[in-house]
């Protein structure tokens, strides 16, 4: 095809800029945990050598639990591989509307919509809620799917405000200045923010937004984005509004897909907006539901999470981060103050921050490498993931690799 020249033109600009993603890993198959050894995993290529992964979403370690596997083989058994339509045509099974119940009471939120991804149900609920007369306020350090909702929504760019990282004072003026006409203001924000792993100061958000409601016909909305809080934060794992103190946020999208350990997105708020994400979020409506067994093994892992075994869990996560981050910080490494199963190993540096994901690499330990412009020049960090799945054994050895990078330098 002739738009090949161009496209391959982009692709080398794309890596001379370094912005192109490395080659994607492949995961063969992992070696369940045993003694006092976590989950390893074999990659194409590796041979049997065993890697452990501090690189994974799994908050957890849910996605390897057999309840959640067998969860998902009964419904498949019973209901077929896929849900045969989207949502408001045939593909509504027992299983979706049981994930809807139970997110909606895990959140303590009237009702909830479940999407394919938290991506999408960003998307969905911009749709549903935004447009040319809405006022969007963002965090500027929010998610990529966020900025493109708000984009694809089409808010009009003179009606869009941003906040320095967590900053309330600049939040405070951006409500202070808003343009005429504006009948509806939302704030919307990450709840952990996943580069970094600390969180949004929702309790002063939300201060904020009821100060200012009055002054808009539709008031000011929050919407936390809590993809990475989900579940790996706050005592019974109901994420930055429980650490924060804040459930009463107005509408809460998150993910099936990290520390839940199953697959889908979702939006939790008020019989009303979720009706209205049901009509107007094209995301949810056009396209497939997540699988009957996707949907049962989401419905499996918040039993979990909510019994002692879940609370457990959640403690050990907690406990694996603040071991691995007392050690880092001991060998003398930065990192950015947090309590969340993510810890940035902050070196400052791109060649540093290649070196050592290379020689963590090269001793069986997965983690992934930001980099400008990822992040902004002199943050270069190596983003260690803690889940509940590594031993002391696993985390005390990522140290001791750890040492042994701070040597070559
Ligand atoms: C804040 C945030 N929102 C949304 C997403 C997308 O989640 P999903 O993989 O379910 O689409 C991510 C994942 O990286 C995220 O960090």
């Amino acid at each position: 095809m002739k738009v090949h020249k161009k496209i391959n033109n982009e692709l080398e600009q794309l890596k001379s800029e370094s912005r192109s993603k490395a080659p994607e890993r492949i995961v063969n198959s992992f070696i369940p945990a045993h003694d006092d050894k976590g989950p390893r995993f074999l990659l194409e290529g590796q041979g049997d050598k065993e890697f452990i992964r501090m690189n994974s979403n799994d908050y957890l370690g849910l996605s390897l639990h057999p309840d959640l596997a067998n969860a998902g083989d009964v419904a498949a058994k019973e209901l077929g591989a896929n849900a045969g339509g989207v949502r408001f045509i045939s593909g509504t099974t027992k299983y979706h509307v049981a994930l809807e119940k139970k997110l909606a009471e895990f959140h303590k939120k009237e009702a909830a919509k479940i999407f394919s991804c938290a991506y999408m149900a960003n998307l969905g609920i911009a749709l549903a809620m935004m447009n040319k007369e809405t006022f969007v306020i963002s965090d500027q350090l929010n998610h990529n799917s966020i900025a493109r909702a708000i984009r694809i929504a089409g808010v009009k760019r003179e009606n869009k405000g941003f906040y320095k990282h967590n900053d309330m004072e600049e939040l405070r003026k951006v409500l202070d200045n808003m343009p005429e006409g504006i009948n509806r203001v939302i704030v919307i924000f990450d709840g952990i923010f996943s580069m970094r792993g600390d969180y949004a100061p929702m309790k002063e958000i939300i201060a904020l937004a009821k100060e200012y409601d009055d002054m808009f016909e539709d008031g000011v909305i929050t919407i936390v984005d809590d993809s990475h809080g989900t579940v790996a934060y706050g005592r019974t794992g109901r994420g930055t509004p429980e650490v924060t103190d804040s459930m009463d946020v107005d509408i809460i999208v998150s993910t099936l897909g990290k520390g839940i350990g199953a697959e889908g997105g979702y939006v939790a708020s008020s019989k009303e907006i979720i009706e209205m994400v049901r009509q107007k979020g094209d995301t949810y409506i056009y396209t497939n539901p997540v699988t009957p067994a996707g949907a049962a093994a989401g419905i499996a892992s918040l039993e979990i999470i909510d019994s002692e075994e879940g609370i457990a869990l959640i403690e050990k996560a907690r406990l694996n981060a603040l071991r691995f981050r007392k050690g880092i910080e001991a060998l003398g490494y930065d990192t950015i103050p947090g309590i969340h199963p993510i810890v940035p190993v902050v070196l400052r540096d791109t060649d540093k921050v290649n070196k050592t994901v290379k020689h963590l690499y090269d001793k069986g330990i997965l983690a992934t490498g930001i980099i400008y412009p990822v992040v902004p020049k002199g943050d270069e960090t190596i983003r260690m993931q803690l889940s509940a799945s590594h031993t002391d054994r696993d985390i005390d050895y990522v140290l001791s690799v750890f040492k042994e990078a701070k040597e070559m330098f």
